[in-house]
């Protein structure tokens, strides 16, 4: 199996080698781990696709060290994408803009726009300067997991899901945000929110000044916005927060197993697999995927989840919780 590396100059160096030469590379970014290929190499990027389980179609954010040669990508940024990339850049933000002509299609599903990021993550930044030193430009990155499943934010989750798929994993220890950037994507002006995720929409709307759209029914296709995505192998269902106790200790009693993401304490006669989890949803993003995997890991016969609240700042967490347990409704009463 590929182990993770530490990051050292040495080992950014043979990464950033590796990607130049059509190789995989799993990354940290302050959002999730990606997996890396030069996107500006076919091959490379369709290795991408077959480590990961992805359909072909499904088009891949471009990881940019910064802003300097973003013509090559992008035909024509809208005004609002240049603020945004000021405000946010680098961070968790990717936008959707028209393509220049060069970019490959295989890296865009297609279509006539192109996904980009400038991440912030310093060990992020350092490859894709060691990338640029090697002549390269731009890498081709989705979440380093097998597809639809729970995104990676530790080094460990990458060489679990895809083991031998990569050719190296580089730990940069855990992500700091936890959950996937927010995308946002233009029509002329107007700025669509495809995905919530790590930058609030509020500080993205004080930055426009006005709301961001909802994306109209012929907006690009998100693979992060299929109904079900993010999903443990175990079956996991969302429980509203006074019914959690009774609902565990039921199933407690009839002897199914039953491992829990609660925000509150764990009833006294049960003594199954219950995380708490952090009350704040920052915090809660940052440990979600990882609680979802140690749950699944308890080999229980299903999750159950603790409903957070339904506020602005638990916008992008909700979007995960619903794509984790979609389908999965409790039929039983
Ligand atoms: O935080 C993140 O965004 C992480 C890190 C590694 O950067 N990446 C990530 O990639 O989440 P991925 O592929 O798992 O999700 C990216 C989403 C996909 O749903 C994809 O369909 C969408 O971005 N996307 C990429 N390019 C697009 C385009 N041109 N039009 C519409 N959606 C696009
Ligand atoms: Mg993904």
């Amino acid at each position: 199996m590929t182990a993770p590396v530490a990051v050292t100059a040495a080992a950014i160096r043979e990464a950033a080698a590796t990607l130049k030469a059509g190789g995989l590379v799993a990354f940290p970014t302050e959002t999730v781990y990606g997996l890396g290929a030069n996107a500006d190499d076919a091959g490379a990027v369709r290795a991408i696709f077959r480590a990961k389980g992805r359909p072909a179609d499904h088009p891949l954010i471009v990881h940019l060290a910064d802003t300097t040669r973003i013509d090559l990508w992008c035909r024509r940024m809208p005004r609002s994408a240049s603020l945004l990339a000021e405000a946010f850049w680098p961070g968790a933000l990717t936008l959707i803009v028209p393509r220049s002509p060069r970019v490959l299609d295989v890296v865009t599903g297609g279509q006539d726009s192109v996904g980009l990021r400038v991440p912030s993550h310093p060990v992020a930044q350092q490859l894709l300067r060691g990338f640029r030193e090697l002549g390269g430009e731009g890498v081709a990155a989705p979440s380093a997991n097998r597809f639809g499943h729970v995104s990676p934010t530790r080094a460990a989750h990458v060489v679990a899901d895809l083991g031998e798929g990569v050719a190296m994993v580089l730990d940069g220890g855990g992500c700091e945000v936890g959950i996937e950037s927010t995308i946002v994507a233009f029509r002329d002006e107007d700025a669509m929110l495809l995905r919530p995720g790590g930058i609030a929409q509020s500080r993205i709307e004080d930055v426009l000044r006005g709301r961001l759209i909802a994306p109209a029914h012929d907006a690009p296709r998100a693979s992060g916005t299929l109904a079900s995505h993010y999903a443990t192998r175990t079956r996991a269902l969302l429980v509203e927060p006074d019914r959690l106790a009774a609902e565990t200790l039921r199933r407690d009693e009839r002897d199914e197993s039953v491992a829990v993401l609660a925000r509150s304490m764990q009833p006294r006669d049960f003594d199954g697999a219950w995380i708490v989890a952090p009350s704040d949803a920052t915090g809660y993003a940052h440990a979600l995927y990882a609680n979802l995997r140690d749950l699944d890991a308890a080999g229980a016969d299903e999750i159950l989840i603790e409903l957070p609240p339904d506020t602005p700042a638990w916008r992008a967490v909700h979007d995960r919780l619903a794509r984790a347990t979609f389908g999965n409704d409790d039929d039983r009463d």
